[in-house]
C-alpha cells in the first residue's frame, strides 16, 4: 500500500486511520520515501498548541527548490515545468521546461545576490502572472530569502503597510500588468507605496507591457538585463526544516493583515502529498488552477506543490471574461487540460452567461474538477458538473485556508464519492473537530459546531510575523489544545464536513443560529436569483433580523420586485424553515467583492444596519462604485 498516492476509499479509510494512530511514523515515511534531504531530520514533530510552538523535521537540512527542479532534470528535463498562458490569445503561449526553469532560477538568484540579497532577508513581489512571478518565488527559496507576495491588484497603500510590516529590502515588480483589455500601471502604485517604506534598498523592474514609467537613480533596476548576464547555475542555499520560505498577509477581522508565515520541510511534504492526492496527479497531465500566485492557493497549488511532483502547471495571466467568458474553456481545450481548479465566484459568474460560451469547445480532455475559496452553492456545483465535467469528473471541493497552507478537506477524486456543497472528508494527518460554544467537543455524526483542528499537519502556519501573540489569540485561545479555524461546519451521517461559512458571519435570529451560506444557496435556487449576500442587522424582538442582497438575472430584471420577494422568502422557508425567512430584500446590481473575489460582508452589515458613516477599512474593495449603489437605494 502506498502511502503517498490513494486510488481507492478503501485506500483512503487504511490511510487515514494510519495517519491519526501514528502521525510521526505516517509523515516520516512519507517524507523519507518522497523528497531529497541534505540531511534528515533528528525528530518529526515537536509540538505545544498552549504556546503555540509547532515544528516539523526540525534538524532536517534541505532546499525545496532541489525538490520542486533539480531532481526533476535527468528524469524530466525537458517537459513542460510551466506553461504561460497570455492575457491576450493571440499571444503565443510559452512552455517553459524543467531545465529553462531551473536556468531562470539561478539566474535570477545570481541577480538577487549581487544585489545583497542573503538568507533571511525579505523580499516582496508585486507581479502580474508572468512567468517571472513563479521564477522570483523559486530565485528566492534558492538563496533562502523569505518571500512575500502581494497580490498585483492591491492598492499602494496595502502594499506599503505589507512592505513595511515584514522589512522588506527588495521589491520585485513590472512596468505594468494587463487585464482583460486594460493596462495597470504597477510600477507607478510601487513608487507611490515607496515614498513610505525605509526598508526598502533597491527594486527591480521586470518589463511587461512596454510603458513610460520612470526609474529612481540608484534604486531601480531592469530585471531583463541582470538575467541576461547572470550566471545560469547557482547552489542551492541549505535551509532547515523550521526556517521560514515565506510569508504571505491574510485580513483580519480586525486591524491590520496577518503575516502568515510559512517553514520550509513541513510545507513542502504537505502541498507536494495532498497535490497528489487531491488532484490525481499524473506524469502526462496538464494541470490549471486559474487563482493568482498572490494568494496561497497560488502559492501551494501552481507553484509548490505541483512543481515537487514534477507536473506541468499552467499559468494563466488574464480573466474569465476577456476576450468573451469562453475564455477558460478554449484555454482548457487548447492546452488539453486534465484537472481544472477554481473559485466558486468564477463559476457562478460564468453560469449567468450563455450556455454556448462552454458548450462550444471540446473539454473531454477534463479529469477533475476542483473548486475553493469559499463555500460553493448547490447550483454553482451542478452547473459547473453538468456543463464543464459533462458528469464524468469529480468535483473536489476542497477546504483550507492561508493559514493551513495546505488542503485539509476534501474529496480524493474516484475514491471519495462526492456531494454537492461538502468538502467531505479530511485528508491523511488532519484531525477535525466541531466544538460548541462552551468549548466541549461535540462527538457524533448529524451536528454542527465550531470548526477546529485537534492535531498538527506539516504545512501550519507557524507565527504571525512579528506578533506571535497575535497567532496565539487569534488560532489557539478559543479552544484549548485546538486550531480555530474560524469557520463553522457540519458533520453529516456519514461523518462528510460541510463548511457553512465564517463564524464571524453566524447571524442568531430569534436564539436560532443561521449561517449565512446556507440561507443564500437556498436563495441562489431561485431561477431568477444569480447571487446573493445574507447579513445581519439589530432588530427590536428577534435580537437580529435578515437583510438580503440580491442579484437579479437578466431574466429576473423585468419580473415584479413584490412577488419576487414573496417567492424568495417561499424558497428559503423550504429549504431551511420560517425563521431564515428575511425581513428585508434588496435588489442590487453587484456586491462589494474583496479583490480575491469574496464578499465584504462587513460592509453589507454596515448598510444594513444604517451605519454608513466609517465604513472602514476599504483599501481591498474591488468595486467601489457598488457600494455606492448600494447605499443610495438600501432599504
Ligand atoms: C473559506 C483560501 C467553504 C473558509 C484557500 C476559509 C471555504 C477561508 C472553502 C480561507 C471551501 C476556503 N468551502 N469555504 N471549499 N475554501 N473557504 O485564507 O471560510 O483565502 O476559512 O484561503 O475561505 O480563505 P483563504
Amino acid at each position: 500500500m502506498s502511502n503517498y498516492h490513494i486510488k481507492h476509499l478503501e485506500e483512503y479509510f487504511q490511510v487515514y486511520r494510519k495517519s491519526v494512530r501514528n502521525p510521526e511514523n505516517f509523515w516520516e515515511e512519507v517524507a523519507e520515501e518522497h523528497f531529497v534531504w541534505r540531511k534528515k531530520w533528528d525528530k518529526v514533530l515537536e509540538w505545544d498548541f498552549s504556546k503555540p510552538e509547532i515544528k516539523w523535521f526540525e534538524g532536517a537540512k534541505l532546499n525545496i527548490t532541489e525538490n520542486c527542479i533539480d531532481r526533476h532534470i535527468h528524469i524530466r528535463g525537458d517537459k513542460t515545468a510551466i506553461l504561460f498562458e497570455p492575457n491576450n490569445p493571440e499571444e503565443e503561449a510559452q512552455h517553459i521546461t524543467y531545465k529553462e526553469l531551473r536556468k531562470r532560477v539561478c539566474k535570477m538568484a545570481n541577480v538577487l545576490r549581487d544585489k545583497g540579497i542573503k538568507k533571511g532577508d525579505r523580499v516582496v513581489i508585486y507581479l502580474p502572472m508572468i512567468p517571472e512571478l513563479a521564477v522570483s518565488l523559486l530565485a528566492c527559496a534558492r538563496i533562502g530569502a523569505v518571500h512575500s507576495v502581494v497580490f498585483a491588484g492591491f492598492s499602494s497603500t496595502a502594499l506599503s503597510t505589507r512592505i513595511n510590516d515584514c522589512g522588506a529590502k527588495m521589491v520585485l515588480t513590472s512596468d505594468g500588468s494587463y487585464r482583460g483589455s486594460k493596462t495597470i500601471d504597477l510600477k507607478g502604485i510601487v513608487d507611490d507605496a515607496l515614498k513610505d517604506c525605509p526598508s526598502v534598498e533597491s527594486v527591480l523592474v521586470a518589463k511587461r507591457i512596454n510603458s513610460d514609467i520612470t526609474m529612481k537613480e540608484g534604486r531601480d533596476e531592469w530585471l531583463a538585463p541582470l538575467m541576461e548576464e547572470a550566471y545560469g547555475d547557482y547552489p542551492a542555499e541549505v535551509m532547515d526544516a523550521e526556517d521560514p520560505l515565506f510569508i504571505l498577509y491574510t485580513s483580519g477581522s480586525t486591524g491590520k493583515p496577518k503575516g502568515m508565515v510559512h517553514t520550509t520541510g513541513g510545507y513542502m511534504v504537505y502541498t507536494s502529498y495532498t497535490f497528489k492526492n487531491v488532484f490525481q496527479y499524473r506524469e502526462d497531465d496538464i494541470y490549471w488552477c486559474t487563482a493568482d500566485i498572490g494568494w496561497i492557493t497560488g502559492h501551494s497549488y501552481i507553484v509548490y506543490g505541483p512543481l515537487a511532483n514534477g507536473a506541468t502547471t499552467v499559468m494563466f495571466e488574464g480573466v474569465p471574461s476577456y476576450p468573451d467568458f469562453g475564455r477558460f474553456w478554449e484555454v482548457v481545450q487548447k492546452h488539453k487540460i486534465t484537472q481544472f481548479y477554481t473559485a466558486p465566484t468564477a463559476i457562478r459568474a460564468l453560469a449567468k452567461e450563455n450556455l454556448d460560451y462552454v458548450n462550444k469547445y471540446d473539454l473531454s480532455c477534463l479529469k477533475v474538477l476542483g473548486t475553493v475559496g469559499e463555500p460553493i452553492n448547490e447550483e454553482a456545483w451542478h452547473w459547473y458538473n453538468d456543463h464543464v465535467g459533462e458528469k464524468k469528473c469529480p468535483i473536489v471541493d476542497t477546504w483550507w485556508q492561508t493559514e493551513t497552507g495546505g488542503i485539509l478537506i476534501s474529496p480524493i477524486p474516484f475514491a471519495t464519492p462526492t456531494k454537492p456543497t461538502y468538502a467531505t472528508l479530511p485528508m491523511p494527518g488532519v484531525q477535525p473537530a466541531l466544538m460548541d460554544e462552551n468549548g466541549s467537543e461535540i462527538k457524533g455524526n448529524q451536528t454542527d459546531g465550531r470548526l477546529c483542528i485537534k492535531f498538527p499537519w506539516p504545512s501550519m502556519a507557524r507565527s504571525i510575523w512579528g506578533n506571535h501573540q497575535r497567532y496565539k489569540d487569534t488560532y489557539f485561545s478559543a479552544f484549548k489544545d485546538m486550531y480555530f479555524t474560524g469557520d463553522g461546519a457540519l458533520r453529516d451521517e456519514v461523518g462528510y464536513y460541510r463548511i457553512t461559512g465564517r463564524v464571524d458571519d453566524v447571524i442568531i435570529v430569534s436564539g436560532h443560529n443561521l449561517g449565512t451560506a446556507p440561507i443564500e444557496d437556498a436563495i441562489n435556487e431561485h431561477p431568477a436569483v444569480a447571487e446573493s449576500a445574507i447579513v445581519g442587522y439589530p432588530h427590536d424582538i428577534k435580537g437580529n433580523a435578515l437583510y438580503g442582497y440580491v442579484i437579479l438575472k437578466e431574466t429576473g430584471e423585468s419580473r415584479d420586485r413584490d412577488n419576487l420577494k414573496k417567492e424568495i422568502n417561499q424558497v428559503i422557508t423550504e429549504h431551511i424553515g420560517p425563521i431564515a425567512k428575511l425581513n428585508k430584500i434588496q435588489f442590487v446590481p453587484g456586491l462589494p467583492k474583496t479583490r480575491s473575489g469574496k464578499i465584504m460582508r462587513r460592509i453589507l452589515r454596515k448598510i444594513a444596519s444604517k451605519d454608513t458613516k466609517n465604513l472602514g477599512d476599504t483599501s481591498t474593495l474591488l468595486n467601489p462604485e457598488v457600494v455606492e449603489k448600494i447605499m443610495e437605494e438600501a432599504l
